[in-house]
């Protein structure tokens, strides 16, 4: 039904599941072609449910054999298997069932279920792949205790893994086995195993209570030499858990695997986490200090959904954001804790604005409890998972960090074991806290992002702030209401220093407030000087300030505000100011140039950049395009791309005595260490690398690419030299793929980079490079690094005017949602973008978005891409 919207299933139709499954036990005899799954499951009815009429199944694209119920076999006229659903009559409240089928690890492309990857056979079950395995309620709520046997042939396969604890293993002639036992009742979507020729690490974890568990880390044998960084983010991970949250692991092993096709980042499957070898696999020579951030993270990430997701999961899919959103918030917390707060909360903020802003005001805008969808696997979205976290933290803003924790401890110790909800949550912040936390249930229902609006003033001695919120309009939801806004503000004078202000009779140099309402209008008396209001403070809440700062006022807070985000908001607010300013300058020929108050922000961070180098290369990262984009209407991206080059040679020009020597002095052979702070010094040093590609640099920078000794320069050279576009460039490419044509990992950054890069003809570029004979449509790590680079990171490429970029993916995305749907999907949203974009582009796009929806495509794309082509 090519233009359809696919149907939706809604959260009001939520219905428990009449049944529960007392215990499940499964047997794989394993093979890449076909694999037989025998599954036992047992059933007892649920005191006070009614016996239904059938009993239904999931099961999708299985090959029956046989069935069973209490030992009995069924012939074909007692049950039926249509529509991706098994029924057939109960024969009693409490029966056992038994399925017999055949799957095809080496057919499933979708990655979704038993699939193969490389040599090794593994699962991914989130959110409804188990029933691409055997006949199951594939729902979360539906809690069973798993028993596994696994049976391979011993050479091919001489690793086995499950769930939970090893029982037992032996040899029979060719083949082994192996039995392993999950004590802890879970739902389907965390069933995992994995059988391959694995190599792994170990070590010992001593908990809390002084339990031993052992850790193992498992990845083919080329990467076993780089798992150690992983390792010991784990170990760190353990640790904090416990002691900020008190949460202890649960089971006698650990198990981590690295795969090279994943459709995601990694998996939390209980007591083994599946990994992309991307977010687990790193060394100096191999990765960036990015990638070793973001293992950190990960590796932390899966590990909190122990208790986050696992110990307590989700009563339905609605409810995603309860495991997910709490534990992004954990590992944000995580990794603040590890790394730099300043640092890390910017980085959020960073992303939270790239992505969530950008899909809350596009037409796939939803709240971060969707009330329907069409395909879950579409909701896994930054709404869900950053905006999510964010809704936390606002929670945690109002009742502090004490407060807090003894909520989040009280959620995880009255719900474990249960799959819970949104108001489970809420429930235990408010029962532990006495803080009603009014209105906090809207930030889960209402999609769109408030705007926060501040006008001061200052008259006869009386400085007023008013404060006024509302939230705009989105899809299908036209009347927001007020949320609850935390807020920090503090005052400064013209000379930068903290002002006392006389409020209600207390001397305060800082107010805390909760806003309740739409309106707020706060007054201080005896007032001479109008004070310079830093406001939002640490971005308590993920909400778009609109205020009335002059430029000059900004100015003061960038040089002086002792709020270290403010600081860096303030830079970036003027330089945005004049960025959009440039760019309409550029599309109507007048004259551009940046102003000295801007000017004198950037030059000021030169000069303290050794105070903090990580600090400083966020403060020197302009505006993305892409933000701009969104702050724009009927944008023009090669505009807005062309005043940002305008303004980096403008900074270039005026700094160029202090990059050279900076440059002159880095140390591109010293000895490489991930921590945060050699992190930092190269991401400084990259931030130079960029900013002297505005000058006659080639060469050098050529030879600095050459003569680095570690991944992380060499990407920082190779994206300066990507920005010039010239000969250097070539030959830099040529040396890296020479270098690394046989490591996977590395080479997708050296597709990622040319797919993302503006210079020359960037859609030609993108037809080289998808007829490279490395590039293959089967791999998610290789397609995001081509196809998802230069849809989402290269928005002059993509929206070309003559709707080239548009083309060439849709080409792209018709063919691969033929074989991974959940991952083309994915990269369809990249053209939720192209709402802000001039309307002649806009009306090319939608061309090739109706082409996509005449074909026969997934109900993932059809449900992306329909709801992007009625907004476009
Ligand atoms: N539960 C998800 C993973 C997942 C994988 C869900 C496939 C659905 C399908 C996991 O916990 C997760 O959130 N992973 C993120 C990374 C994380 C650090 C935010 C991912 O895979 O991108
Ligand atoms: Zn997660």
């Amino acid at each position: 039904m090519p233009n359809q919207a696919p149907a939706k299933i809604q959260l009001k139709d939520y219905r428990p599941y009449p049944y529960s499954i007392l215990q499940t036990n499964l047997s794989f005899e394993l093979d890449k072609k076909r694999t037989i799954v025998k599954s036992k499951l047992e059933f007892a009815l649920n005191k006070n449910d009614e016996v239904p009429e059938y009993v239904s199944l999931d099961g999708e694209n299985l090959e029956l054999i046989e069935l069973k119920l209490n030992g009995r076999l069924l012939d074909t006229t007692e049950y039926t298997y249509s529509n991706d659903t098994l029924r057939f009559p109960p024969p009693s409240d409490k029966f056992s069932f038994e399925a017999t089928v055949a799957i095809s690890p080496e057919a499933n492309k979708a990655l979704s279920g038993l699939y193969l990857s490389g040599e090794s056979l593994c699962t991914q079950c989130e959110a409804e792949g188990f029933r691409r395995i055997t006949f199951f309620p594939d729902r979360p709520d539906v809690m069973s205790r798993f028993f596994v046997r696994l049976e391979a042939n011993k050479d091919t396969y001489p690793i086995l893994l499950a769930n939970g604890n090893p029982i037992a293993s032996g040899t029979i002639g060719e083949n082994h086995f192996a039995e392993w036992n999950d004590p802890w009742p879970k739902p389907s979507y965390l069933f995992a195993i994995v059988a391959g020729n694995l190599l792994n690490k170990s070590a010992d974890f001593k908990t809390l209570s002084g339990k031993n568990v052992k850790l193992n880390i498992y990845v083919e044998s080329v990467d076993i030499d780089r798992i150690d960084y992983a390792m010991d983010a784990l170990i760190r991970s353990m640790k904090w858990d416990e002691d900020v949250f008190g949460r202890e692991y649960d089971l006698d092993v650990f198990n981590v695997v690295g795969v090279r096709d994943f459709n995601a980042g990694a998996m939390e499957n209980k007591g083994l986490n599946i990994f992309n070898s991307a977010l687990l696999v790193a060394d100096s020579q191999t990765a960036t200090d990015f990638d070793f951030a973001n293992i950190e993270r990960v590796i932390a990430h899966e590990y909190f959904h122990n208790w986050s997701g696992n110990r307590v999961t989700c009563r339905d899919w609605f409810q995603l954001s309860l495991k997910e959103g709490l534990t992004v918030f954990r590992d944000q917390e995580f990794s603040a804790d590890q790394r730099s707060r300043a640092v890390q909360r910017i980085h959020d903020v960073i992303q939270l604005r790239a992505r969530q802003f950008a899909e809350d005001a596009g037409p796939n805008a939803h709240s971060v409890r969707p009330h329907e969808y069409a395909s879950i696997d579409n909701f896994y979205t930054s709404t869900i998972y950053e905006k999510g976290a964010e809704v936390i933290r606002v929670a945690q803003n109002i009742l502090g960090e004490s407060n807090f924790n003894k909520g989040a401890i009280k959620y995880f110790e009255t719900n474990d074991g249960k799959a819970a909800t949104i108001e489970d949550w809420l429930e235990a912040l408010r029962s532990s806290s006495n803080d009603p936390l009014d209105g906090i249930e809207k930030w889960y229902s209402q999609a769109g992002t408030p705007i926060l609006d501040v006008k001061t003033d200052l008259v006869e001695n009386t400085y007023s702030i008013k404060l006024a919120q509302n939230t705009p309009p989105t899809n299908n939801q036209p009347v927001k209401e007020w949320v609850p806004i935390p807020l920090d503000m503090a005052f400064f004078n013209k000379n930068g220093e903290k002002m006392v202000l006389d409020f209600e009779g207390t001397h305060i140099d800082s107010i805390h407030l909760n806003l309740s309402t739409e309106e707020t209008l706060i007054e201080f008396e005896g007032i001479d000087e109008k004070p310079v209001l830093s406001i939002l403070r640490g971005f308590t809440a993920p909400v778009k300030l609109i205020s009335d700062h002059t430029n000059e006022e900004l100015a003061i807070l960038a040089a002086h505000d002792d709020d270290t985000f403010v600081r860096w908001e303030s830079l970036q607010t003027i330089a945005r100011k004049e960025l959009l300013i440039g760019a309409y300058a550029v599309k109507n020929n007048m004259e551009f140039s940046t102003s000295k108050i801007l000017m004198n922000c950037y030059n000021n961070v030169f000069d303290i950049a050794q105070n903090d180098y990580a600090y400083a290369a966020l403060l020197l990262q302009l505006p993305a395009t892409n933000d701009l984009i969104q702050a724009s209407n009927d944008a023009y991206p090669e505009n807005i791309f062309a005043a940002r080059e305008l303004l980096a040679t403008s900074i270039y020009e005026q700094n160029k005595d202090k990059i050279s020597k900076f440059i002159a002095d880095y140390k591109f052979d010293a000895e490489y260490s991930p921590d945060a702070k050699s992190a930092g010094l190269r991401s400084y040093a990259a931030a130079c690398f960029y900013l002297l590609s505005f000058d006659d640099s080639s060469s050098e920078l050529l030879e600095y690419f050459k003569s680095a000794n570690n991944m992380t320069d060499k990407m920082s050279l190779l994206f300066a030299l990507a920005r010039k576009g010239d000969d250097a460039w070539s030959q830099a490419l040529n040396i890296f793929y020479n270098d690394w044509k046989s490591n996977n990992l590395v080479l997708d950054k050296y597709f990622s980079n040319q797919a993302a890069s503006a210079s020359g003809n960037p859609v030609k570029r993108l037809k080289d490079l998808l007829v490279h004979p490395d590039f293959v449509l089967t791999n998610p790590n290789r397609v995001r690094s081509v196809l998802a680079s230069f849809a989402v990171n290269n928005p002059v490429g993509f929206n070309s005017a003559d709707g080239s970029g548009y083309e060439t993916i849709v080409n792209e995305l018709i063919k691969l949602d033929g074989i991974n749907p959940m991952v083309a999907a994915r990269v369809a949203t990249a053209f939720e973008r192209v709402v802000k974009i001039e309307p002649q582009r806009r009306s090319i796009a939608k061309q090739h978005l109706e082409r996509l929806l005449r074909e026969n495509i997934s109900k993932q794309m059809q449900e992306i891409v329909s709801s992007i082509n009625k907004s476009i």
